[in-house]
Order: C-alpha cells, then sequence, then structure tokens
C-alpha cells in the first residue's frame, strides 16, 4: 500500500521542513544584502505570493492525483506523452542541488562542533578570533578532510531517517525538529533585537528604496522565492503523493508559504540588527559568508559566546537536515516506483553516489583544485544550473501543465477535495497558475538571459 503522512500536523511539518532550510537561513540574508536590502524583501514576498503559491497548489494537486514519484505521476496523468519528462527533470535537478546542499549541511554541522569545542572561537595563526573568521571559514570549507567527515555524517544522519520511511523517518523527524527550530528561531530574535542600536539593523531590512528594484533584483528573488518553496524539481509533488486525500491543499500550501516567509524575516531580524549592532556592516557584510564568517564574529562580542553559537548552528543543522531529506526522497520514491527497488535498495542507491559527487562538490572549493566548469567550481556550477535554470524551467513545466494540459476539473477537485471544500479561492488560483505564473517566469528569464 501507498505510504502516507498520518497527521495533518506531520503534513505541514515535513513540507514545512523541506521548505525551511539553508535557502531561508544562509542564502535569503545574502541574497536580500546582495539585491538592496528592503527593496528586494518586497519583491521576494510579492513572488511568494502571487507565483510561489501557486506553482506549489499546482505540484500538491497532481501529486496526489497521480499518487507516484515525480516521473510517474505525469506517467499516469499523461500516458504515452513526454510530459513525464518534466519529472525528469526535477528529479535530475533535485539529485544536484543534493550534492552541493549536503556539503553546506556539513559545514553547518562542523561549525556546531566547533562552537561546542570552542575551537571555533580559539586564536587563529596567532591571531585572535576576532576578524579571523574568514581564514577560519577558508579553513574548515578547504580543508582535505574534516568538511568531508562532517559531510557524510551528514550523508548519514539523511540515510538513517530516509530508511525510516514515510511516517517513522520523515514525518516523525519533522515533527519533533521542526517546532525546536521555530523555538531556537524565536529565540534569538529577542536576543537580537534587545542588542543596543537594533533599529538601525531593522531600518535596511524593513524600508526600501524603490529605485533598487532591477531586473537582475527580481529574477533573484523569483529564485529565491522558488528555492526556498522547495518548488519546480518534484519535491512536493513526491510529498503531495504521501498527502492523505482529506487534507486540505490550499489551506497546506498558504500554511507552508507563510511559515517559510516567517523564517526568512526571523532571519532578517536575526542577523542584520546583530550586524548593525556591532558595527559589522559593510565589508563583513559579504554575501553567502554572511552566517559563517560574520555572524561568528558577533557571537564572539557577545556573552555566552560558545552557548548562542553552537545553539545556532545546531538550528542551521536542523533546518538543513529537514530539507535534504526531502530533496533526496524526490529520487529514492522515483526508484522504488520506477524500479520497484525495496525501500532499502532505494536509500542506498540515492546516497552512495552522493557521497561521490558531494566529496567532488566540496573539493572544487579548495584554491588549487581543477574541478571547474566553465571556470566556475564544480560546486557553483551545480548551483547555478539547478537553481537558476532547471527549477525555473521546471516551475515553468509544471505551470503550464497544471493550468493548459490538465483537465480544470481535475485541479478543481483536488482544490475542493472533491467538492467537499468551498474552495472560492480556486478561480483566483487557476487564473495565477494560467496566466500569471507562466508569463512571469518567461519574462525574468528572458530579460535576465538575453
Ligand atoms: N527549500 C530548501 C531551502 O530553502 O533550503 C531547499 C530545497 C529543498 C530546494 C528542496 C529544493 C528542493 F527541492
Amino acid at each position: 500500500m501507498k505510504a502516507k503522512f498520518s497527521s495533518k500536523i506531520g503534513i505541514v511539518a515535513a513540507t514545512v521542513g523541506s521548505a525551511v532550510g539553508l535557502g531561508n537561513v544562509w542564502r535569503f540574508p545574502a541574497e536580500v544584502q546582495e539585491n538592496g536590502g528592503a527593496a528586494f524583501l518586497l519583491v521576494y514576498i510579492a513572488c511568494v505570493f502571487l507565483l510561489g503559491i501557486p506553482v506549489m497548489l499546482s505540484e500538491f494537486s497532481l501529486g496526489r492525483e497521480g499518487g507516484a514519484d515525480a516521473v510517474g505521476t505525469f506517467r499516469k496523468l499523461s500516458p504515452g506523452r513526454p510530459w513525464w519528462l518534466t519529472g525528469l527533470l526535477g528529479v535530475l535537478a533535485s539529485y544536484m542541488i543534493l550534492c552541493f546542499y549536503m556539503v553546506v549541511a556539513g559545514w553547518t554541522f562542523e561549525y556546531m562542533i566547533q562552537s561546542v569545542t570552542g575551537n571555533l572561537y580559539a586564536p587563529v595563526d596567532g591571531m585572535d578570533a576576532a576578524g579571523g573568521f574568514t581564514t577560519r571559514m577558508q579553513q574548515y570549507i578547504e580543508g582535505d578532510i574534516a568538511p568531508l567527515i562532517y559531510t557524510f555524517i551528514m550523508i548519514a544522519l539523511n540515510l538513517a531517517i530516509l530508511l525510516g520511511g514515510v511516517q517513522k523517518g520523515i514525518e516523525r523527524i519533522s515533527n519533533v525538529l521542526m517546532p525546536i527550530l521555530f523555538l531556537l528561531l524565536v529565540i534569538f530574535c529577542c536576543v537580537s533585537l534587545s542588542l543596543p542600536g537594533a533599529s538601525g539593523g531593522l531600518k535596511y531590512f524593513f524600508s526600501p528604496d524603490f529605485s533598487k528594484i532591477t531586473p537582475t533584483v527580481i529574477i533573484n528573488a523569483l529564485g529565491q522565492a522558488f528555492f526556498s518553496l522547495s518548488l519546480g524539481m518534484g519535491v512536493l509533488i513526491t510529498y503531495a503523493s504521501y498527502f492523505p486525500s482529506s487534507a486540505k491543499l490550499t489551506k497546506t500550501a498558504f500554511t507552508v508559504s507563510v511559515l517559510d516567509l516567517l523564517v526568512a524575516l526571523m532571519m532578517g531580524i536575526i542577523i542584520f540588527p546583530a550586524v548593525v549592532s556591532f558595527g559589522l556592516e559593510g565589508e563583513s557584510l559579504r554575501g553567502l559568508t554572511l552566517v559563517f564568517v560574520t555572524l561568528p564574529e558577533v557571537f564572539n562580542r557577545m556573552e555566552l559566546t560558545e552557548l548562542w553559537s553552537a545553539l545556532f548552528f545546531f538550528t542551521l543543522s536542523v533546518a538543513a537536515i529537514t530539507s535534504t531529506i526531502s530533496i533526496a526522497e524526490v529520487s529514492v520514491a522515483f526508484f522504488q516506483d520506477r524500479f520497484k527497488m525495496s525501500r532499502v535498495k532505494a536509500c542506498l542507491s540515492v546516497l552512495l553516489p552522493t557521497v561521490l559527487f558531494s566529496t567532488m562538490c566540496s573539493m572544487s572549493l579548495s584554491s588549487d583544485s581543477s574541478l571547474t566548469i566553465g571556470g566556475k567550481t564544480l560546486f557553483d556550477f551545480l548551483d547555478m544550473v539547478a537553481t537558476n535554470i532547471m527549477l525555473p524551467v521546471g516551475s515553468l513545466l509544471m505551470c503550464i501543465y497544471a493550468g493548459w494540459v490538465a483537465p480544470r476539473s481535475l485541479m478543481i477537485r483536488q482544490f475542493t477535495n472533491d467538492g467537499t471544500l468551498r474552495g472560492h479561492l480556486s478561480g483566483f488560483i487557476m487564473f495565477c497558475i494560467k496566466y500569471v505564473a507562466p508569463p512571469a517566469i518567461i519574462a525574468i528569464f528572458v530579460t535576465t538571459f538575453l
């Protein structure tokens, strides 16, 4: 019998678990900082509501109707037609993301352990720890063995959870970890807001300068929204195939998107006031190093340095793990459904090769590595191709399928649980799926690449 999530809470916890991840805690603040602060935030919020929720509902509806993995769903809904390739694109994109995401997940774990042992805050190369965090990050990330070991630990944890299956693995761990994650984030918000001069950071994050909205800012916001909501790569099709028939899709999509946005906002509220309060804006706000360099500098200036730091990187590790299991589950479900593999075999077939590919991604980051493609490290190449190209293309195809190919009655039936719910938003959602999302994704693509 097809595995299902067993409760409403489990559905939301698992799906929020997938959505809330390094995308929110690591990528989002960096994107805000690189794309003009609050102006980016506004565009991001618009993308979540106008494009993210409709695409999420498309995936939910197709997944629950098909009741199979991403490829199998399209095969079932459109037999004999090439739409299954959309599912395959999702499987491939998610696997590419898995390989580099696992490496970053390893860093978060490494930072947690190094905070507990106090090593992160010990002097570096004769220097005081303060100011040495860039060096430290380079040591941790470009090191030969340590980053690999932590990445392997993350892969092993994923394996352990995924072997437990849908209910006893994914659902159970999400039910436990997600409340902890929210609680820790609330504590961090309070700590950050109580720092002297916190309001400067809030102003940066919340008062937009509209002149900063450019096409690049818009495409980045769209890419970030889709990445953060786990869209366009079959994760939500796969998870929705585990939704029972009583699950309310519209409500779930709305709840998940709002909670995901809330976490992104909380991260902004945590990071920017802290950075401003300690005078680390400007040079120290360096994109993706924000979390691994700037925040340790912040913790270093606070009381109870190691405790806050360990708790923070624990939070990040939790966020990472509930996302990696969802990314890996796309391929696990694909192997199970397509090749009729047992769960154990499918999990091993997905995660064992990840050991090799993640190792290559990690090694590509060291300065003398030859693992580059077109001048980019393998790590950056996978991120760029999967996140900026495959993910929007996958989302576009899913929207076109849900809006123009699948019968409207199928979609409405899914939104309203066979007519038992009122579904007064159905018309508006279908309008967004058909007429708003596809042109918006195409327009943004064209502006960026032409
Ligand atoms: N949504 C996750 C995050 O924000 O970190 C990342 C992610 C999960 C991306 C699943 C894509 C995906 F299919």
